[in-house]
């Protein structure tokens, strides 16, 4: 089987990771047959795959922005995946070169990518860890040489907690990160959910797709995603779908059906 020169040894690359679908959807190529079979057979059901993460990645953008633009220049993306156009620190350094950034992911590709892009950066790292273990991305060295907790920062939980189920209780992972930042700082976050999908038929294929890979995909209630917001206070418009998230683009983001699937919000602490 192929194995590029980017692969990491060790990775087995039969197995599908969520990291390398999401590369296929967005039109990279950090991915394998394995990889692409699994996102056909889930945009089979839902063809729309590669429109929702755009409006993922747009309303990241938006927020990152929005972040900038309230004085926080300090970024923890958590399930950063591989590295694609409009990264954080790309899009938060167009308005603050001094912007520092932390990506963390649990999947070897996208670490090895991030490293790769970051190489000779000296405001911005990534780390291999889990999102279900924070403690060990707060002590991770990467972290306390990059990111101030005096001051607040941007923590990006985008398109990533809706692979933790709820007996791993993502909700005190997200308190244990919030309860590490200073004041002011903001939870950037999106999520998947049925509600405003074009077909709730279809998505739940996509959800069938997922299931069998043994990586579940776990649609929540606008209601349960408001939950991880806990301790922060939303900012206007609120927990919203992706598109309706404060849209600075021109004509054909929200005439697209797609883009208002899944959740987005950013809450700041008090
Ligand atoms: C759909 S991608 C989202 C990437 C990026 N945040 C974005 O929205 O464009 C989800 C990413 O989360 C990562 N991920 C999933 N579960 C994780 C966990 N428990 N800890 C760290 N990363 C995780 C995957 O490896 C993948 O790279």
């Amino acid at each position: 089987m192929e194995r590029p020169a980017w692969a990491p040894q060790g990775i087995d690359i039969t197995v599908p990771s969520v990291s390398r679908i999401y590369d296929y959807y967005l039109g990279g190529s950090h991915n394998f047959e394995v990889d692409r079979e699994a996102a056909r057979r889930a945009m089979a059901h839902l063809p729309g795959l590669p429109k929702i993460m755009q409006a993922n990645r747009a309303f990241m953008r938006r927020a990152v922005r929005y972040a900038v633009s309230e004085g926080v220049t300090q970024f923890l993306d958590i399930g950063s995946g591989i590295p694609t156009f409009g990264s954080v620190h790309e899009v938060a350094r167009a308005l603050a070169p001094e912007a520092r950034v932390l990506y963390v992911d649990h999947d070897p590709v996208a670490v090895a990518h991030s490293e790769a892009v970051l190489e000779g950066d000296p405001l911005a790292g990534v780390v291999a860890a889990d999102l279900r273990k924070p403690a060990e991305i707060l002590r991770a060295h990467a972290f306390r040489a990059l990111i101030d907790t005096e001051r607040p920062v941007a923590l990006l939980l985008v398109a990533v907690l809706h692979f933790i189920e709820d007996s791993e209780d993502p909700a005190a992972a997200v308190a244990e990160l919030l309860d590490a930042l200073a004041p002011g700082s903001v939870l950037i976050l999106t999520h998947a959910a049925y509600e405003h999908i074009p077909s709730r038929q279809d998505a739940s294929g996509v959800v069938g797709v997922y299931r069998d890979i043994r990586k579940p995909l776990v649609m929540r209630t606008a209601e349960e995603i408001a939950g991880f917001f806990a301790g922060t206070e939303l900012v206007d418009p609120g927990l919203v779908p992706m598109a309706e998230w404060r849209p600075e683009q021109g004509p054909g983001e929200e005439a697209e059906p797609y883009a208002n699937s899944g959740y987005a919000g950013v809450g700041r602490k008090a």
